[in-house]
């Protein structure tokens, strides 16, 4: 079973970003899948550095349209971008350097995060670029 199911709820309105939610869901579900089918600490790394690259990308996105139409909640968004790209970062060192596993608490951290982020934040641009013809 997959560790967590798209929602309706969870459209921000914007399908470009609605699309790449997907995805970031998608790769969660699948570093889940390989830690519990046991397999091996190469595999894992490969699935977390994607996941990385995804979320890097997807907040440059997300932050390119905040700039080009000057969306005025652009600062507190950017900064909790900021905070789980270094979270992230931090734990892949960690990872990397063989000082922590990837455990159903990282999972769950990882899950809680990009819900409430996508439930809460990035709801909050939605009538913002609607308005402006963005959908
Ligand atoms: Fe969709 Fe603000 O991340």
């Amino acid at each position: 079973m997959s560790l967590l199911e798209w929602k309706e709820e969870f459209s921000v309105g914007v399908t470009e970003f609605d699309g790449q939610h997907k995805v970031l869901i998608d790769l969660i579900n699948k570093l889940h899948d390989a830690m519990r089918a046991g397999v091996g600490r190469q595999a894992l790394s490969d699935i977390l550095s994607e996941l990385v690259e995804y979320t890097k990308t997807h907040f440059e996105n997300e932050e390119k349209l905040f700039l080009q139409y000057s969306y005025p909640e652009s600062p507190a968004h950017r900064r909790e971008h900021d905070a789980l790209t270094k979270q992230v970062l931090e734990f892949q060192k960690e990872y990397h350097d063989g000082r922590t596993s990837i455990s159903i608490d990282v999972m769950d951290f990882l899950k809680d995060w990009l819900v409430n982020h996508i439930a809460i934040s990035d709801k909050k641009y939605t009538h913002f670029f609607n308005e402006k013809g963005i959908r």
